[in-house]
């Protein structure tokens, strides 16, 4: 019995580096000849009563065994594949990195923003919280006027305070603050997000992004602002492009205008895109309403301009065709990595 105890000893406390010694334990302990072998072979000659403590002892020291083997074969094998490559080659170039990749929502604001910036405009930033007078009253919302219900707004409750504070539903905020801190000439863009109390669904959400631009000058006319949208639409969808301007209604535009461009993918035949009409609605302009301009402490008498808005998921929508709105906020790595970084 004593033996046995030595050979679980033995085994507890056995360590190997090689394959070769490794294949000795295993030979000592469970070839045919081994110790194990013998032990069994032993089982015969112990007095029935303590035959069945012997027996659990034998198997225990089997199973030691075997668990000791398994470890140190694997404990090799891992350092073999470790080295079968031979030795590192410090020369080779590095692995390359994977590259992130602009969201498209960027890639957008950028094109409209380079485009624009080649005929002189500017960009103008602003809060994202912002003031009733600057969403709604300078605008030429008058209080409690339905037109304000055009766009359904996010309150913010302001503790003790009268003043109504809002989230932006548009960037013509920013264009109040660019107009009552710059005197004219003005060429201006206004890029950023907004928000909107809308049920979130593939076409619409409760934020999203916009480009608003504005132009005061000394005889700025309808003339102007349609030359620059046009010259915007073909650099935006191809040379080809046509614009139309269908009369429409904002509080802050006089006349004010829906302006469409023709199908970039069937050419104006007509296409499931553009609900077979061949056109495409994509922003909304007009010439700047001269209360506005009074609001914002620029003579209307001497000044005229023109403003126009657009959504960036729309034009993004457009341009990728992407036909779900939320895939453009939900950060799925899937979706983003399929736009270059430009
Ligand atoms: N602010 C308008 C909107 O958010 C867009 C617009 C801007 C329309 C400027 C006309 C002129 O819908």
């Amino acid at each position: 019995m004593s033996a046995l105890q030595d050979h679980l000893n033995e085994v507890a406390a056995y360590t190997a580096s090689s394959k070769e010694e490794v294949e000795q334990f295993r030979l000592k302990y469970l070839s045919k000849k081994g110790i194990l072998a013998d032990l069994f072979a032993e089982m015969k000659n112990i007095p029935g009563d303590q035959r069945k403590a012997y027996g659990l002892q034998v198997n225990e020291l089997k199973v030691n065994v075997e668990e000791k083997l398994q470890s140190f074969q694997s404990i090799l094998e891992a350092a073999a594949d470790a080295t079968s490559g031979g030795p590192i080659d410090l020369t080779l170039p590095a692995a390359p990195l994977p590259l992130g990749s602009r969201h498209p929502i960027t890639l957008i604001r950028n094109r409209i923003v380079s485009i624009f910036s080649r005929i002189g405009f500017t960009v103008s930033d602003g809060p994202e919280i912002e003031d009733d007078w600057h969403n709604f009253t300078a605008l030429n919302f008058p209080e409690n006027h339905p037109a304000r219900d055009m766009q359904d707004t996010f309150f913010i409750e302001m503790k003790g305070g009268s003043d109504s504070i809002a989230l932006r539903t548009h960037t013509s905020s920013v264009q109040v603050r660019v107009m009552e801190t710059t005197k004219p000439p003005i060429r201006s863009l206004m890029p950023g997000r907004v928000y909107r109390n809308e049920a979130i669904s593939a076409r619409a959400h409760c934020f999203f992004h916009q480009v608003e631009g504005l132009y005061i000058d000394e005889g700025v006319t309808f003339a102007d602002m349609k030359q620059t949208l046009l010259y915007f639409s073909r650099e935006m969808f191809g040379a080809e492009t046509q614009i139309r301007l269908r009369p429409s209604y904002f509080p802050f535009t006089e006349p004010s205008a829906e302006m469409d461009v023709t199908c970039e993918i069937c050419k104006g035949k007509g296409c499931n895109v553009c609900k077979y009409t061949g056109w495409l609605e994509i922003m909304g302009c007009g010439m700047v309403d001269p209360n506005v301009l009074q609001n914002c402490g620029i003579e209307p008498e001497k000044y005229s301009g023109f403003a126009f808005g657009m959504g960036i998921e729309r034009i993004a929508m457009l341009k990728y065709g992407v036909k779900d709105l939320r895939l453009f906020s939900e950060n799925d790595i899937r979706f983003l990595r399929q736009f270059s970084a430009e």
